[in-house]
């Protein structure tokens, strides 16, 4: 049997590693093409709403020293700090008043008890000023589970862990060889918050130094078999003050990682077609169209910036971080204008849970 073209690949229902391959090495013509299934599925499968999660980074203190990420441990050009409680309940009070639907709380990976009560008792903190009514999700790393589950009892309800690379070798190279950086204690964490009964994202960086394709395939595979809810995932950008600057040399052109990462979110709209897919700022930092152009291809979440301004530019994971203008409240209506001037339509005051999540419910 000869292979399917590719505009016959486009319409299977399964796929295996070597067809997310083909569509992940797509030629020009072929991109279009792989560009205007994902935005047929899209529309089809979860509509053509956009979410908005309003991104609090509310420390950027980290225990962990990965090679890429600009808050690791060892960095001492940065400046640490950690938001008042004060801080990230405006934040939130921002975010309800506007009408966001749902907040996420971001920040460095910190393990003591002192961390989890204070986490407890923000989300508790913003489940009341909004009387219950703005969605929170977590995005701080790998905890215990009596944890994980502290904070989903306070109301917390998605949790965000990027697997960053699903291949256990390349995982390896991105992360010190150490307990603390474990891919095996990652998956279990995964796991953990699936069975608590958070909705659950995951994502990888594209374009790491070495990474091939069929790696990224692999990732999208990764995404389905564990049955993810809502994935994030970019560009990798290179940080001067990391380990793996010095691996800047084996890197493609950042166009280039930025046209993969496209292809990366339209095959995934295709191959997952109800999930959530994140449009992220690392997208917005190499193009500033980014954020529009991941949605046409499948994105449905934007996460706006509504850290206050003064710690915007110090959590830097990684260069030409995005920041300040197109997030404040100004610049909200231009946001909903953009999205409305490419066709699609900013749902305000909505959770907008993944679809996926729900059916995965619904067959428990
Ligand atoms: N480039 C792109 N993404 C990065 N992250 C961390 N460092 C970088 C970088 N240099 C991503 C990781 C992490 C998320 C919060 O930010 O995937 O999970």
């Amino acid at each position: 049997m000869s292979a399917p073209s590719f505009e016959q690949l486009l319409q299977q229902d399964k796929f295996s590693r070597k067809d997310l391959v083909r569509m992940l090495s797509a030629n020009e013509i072929d991109t279009l093409k792989l560009f205007s299934r994902a935005e047929e599925v899209r529309i089809s499968h979860v509509g053509k709403n956009v979410y908005l999660r309003g991104l609090i980074e509310i420390s950027n203190i980290c225990a962990k020293d990965c090679y890429y990420c600009g808050i690791r441990k060892s960095n001492k050009n940065t400046q640490r700090y950690e938001l008042s409680n004060e801080e990230i309940l405006s934040a939130a009070e921002f975010a309800h008043k506007n009408r966001f639907g749902s907040i996420v709380l971001q920040g460095g990976e910190i393990i003591s008890n002192r961390h989890t009560d204070w986490i407890e008792t923000i989300v508790r903190e913003v489940k009341k000023l909004s009387n219950g009514s703005l969605g929170i999700t977590l995005s701080l790393g790998e905890q215990s589970e009596e944890t994980y589950e502290r904070w989903f009892e306070a109301g917390a309800h998605r949790y965000l862990l990027r697997i960053e690379s699903s291949d256990p070798c390349l995982y390896r190279e991105i992360h010190p060889d150490n307990s603390l950086h474990d891919y095996q204690k990652r998956l279990q964490s995964l796991d953990l918050l699936q069975s608590i009964g958070y909705q659950v994202g995951t994502g990888v960086m594209i374009g790491l130094p070495k990474q091939t394709i069929e790696q990224l395939a692999g990732d999208l595979l990764f995404f389905q078999s564990n049955d993810i809810d809502m994935i994030g995932m970019g560009p990798y950008i290179e940080h001067k003050d990391t380990p793996l600057y010095a691996k800047k040399n084996n890197l493609s052109f950042l166009d280039e990682r930025y046209l993969l990462a496209l292809k990366m979110v339209a095959s995934l709209r295709i191959l997952m077609k109800d999930i959530n897919i994140a449009s992220v700022t690392a997208l917005q930092a190499i193009n500033p169209e980014g954020r529009e152009e991941a949605i046409k291809v499948g994105a449905n979440v934007i996460m706006p910036n509504i850290t206050p301004g003064i710690w915007r530019n110090v959590y830097k994971l990684y260069e030409n971080k995005p920041t300040i203008s197109q997030d404040d409240e100004d610049n909200l209506s231009y946001l909903i204008e953009r999205i409305a001037a490419i066709g699609y339509n900013v749902q305000l005051d909505s959770w907008g849970d993944s679809l996926h999540y729900k059916s995965r419910k619904k067959e428990d």
